[in-house]
């Protein structure tokens, strides 16, 4: 063989061993993303943000689980995260107490993490980003008051439909929102801490109770939108929906904005989804620049005032 043709190959050979086949991955920066559960529309537009926010940037690889409503299946997907050696790990975990272990396990083996909207028991991780949900709740409690007659003078039943009991937010949304309402003699708080998962058929059922039981309601909190939706289902399907108000939490245009327009919900608070602002946030940190330790989300009141223009702005409406 010609010397020139056995240099080239040669060249060649050692070439393909320093360029491994997945050359175009060991490029990426890869992002392990576990999500708690996609069955709200607010978890599926979190999920869409982050991936819009995700796809802006050709040198980022995501990996997306969904957890399925499951803290062991997510606590694995965790593991497997760690694992595969990922470059940062975003998670949304579906309780606190028993996937902190495994988030604490990730951070300790040097990768770093965010949790995102629900807290974890210690912060034994990188970042956290979300909504300030006591604050939310006060925003709520003050609402109430103002409808039940206004400070020192509000009167009324209220139930309250908690959210995941296991989880931060509906700890917080409760404490926020009772840091107003205890205050008021007359309120009376008809119902005990309970746990509607989140979901919108818990929270019908939680009210059709407390409809069987009280005579009176005059205002349901329920600490997200597809609840306080379930709660006046169960009040409609009993012709007793006139006269009660109902709050919810989230505020995403075409789910708790369209059901305020549509005299459904009297209010709900927005709780941003924070998808998007979790892969900007370990973007900057993977290239170098230094982070907070937490990321706070704002929040505004929706009610009959502005629900129509957040709609036009998003173009549900004409
Ligand atoms: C969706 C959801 C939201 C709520 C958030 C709290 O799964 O239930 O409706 O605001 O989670 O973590």
């Amino acid at each position: 063989m010609k010397t020139w043709i056995r240099i080239f190959f040669l060249t060649a050979l050692c070439l393909a061993l320093l360029v491994p086949a997945s050359a175009g991955d060991e490029k990426k920066i890869v992002i392990g993303f576990s999500q708690a559960t996609t069955t709200e529309p607010w978890r599926l537009l979190f999920n869409k943000e982050l991936r819009d926010e995700a796809d802006k940037h050709p040198e980022v690889k995501l990996i997306v689980r969904d957890g399925m409503d499951d803290a062991a299946k997510q606590a694995a997907d965790i593991e497997e995260f760690i694992k595969m050696r990922v470059n940062a790990i975003l998670i949304s975990p579906k309780v606190a107490a028993e996937l902190t272990p495994m988030v604490n396990k990730a951070f300790d083996s040097g990768i770093p993490v965010f949790v995102l909207d629900r807290d974890l028991v210690n912060d034994r991780y990188t970042q956290f980003i979300g909504g300030d949900n006591k604050l939310i709740g006060r925003a709520a409690g003050k609402y109430a008051v103002k409808f039940l007659g206004g400070t020192g003078k509000a009167k009324g039943n209220v139930v309250e439909i908690w959210g995941g009991s296991s989880s931060t937010p509906a700890h917080d949304r409760y404490s926020g929102f009772h840091d107003i309402i205890d205050k008021e003699p007359g309120i009376k708080m008809i119902t005990k801490p309970n746990d509607g998962d989140w979901k919108q058929d818990m929270g019908y059922e939680i009210m059709a109770e407390a409809l069987d039981a009280h005579d009176k309601i005059d205002l349901v909190y329920a600490h997200n939108d597809p609840m306080a939706y379930g709660a006046y289902m169960a009040a409609k399907d009993v012709e007793r929906e006139k006269g009660t108000a109902f709050l919810g939490i989230d505020g995403i245009p075409a789910e708790g904005v369209k059901w305020v327009h549509e005299g459904i919900l009297t209010a709900t608070f927005l709780y941003k989804t924070p998808g998007d602002e979790g892969v900007r946030q370990a973007l900057k940190l993977l290239k170098g620049e230094t982070i907070e330790k937490r990321v706070t989300l704002p929040t505004k009141t929706i009610d009959k005032t502005n629900a129509e223009s957040i709609l036009r702005a998003n173009g549900l409406i004409k």
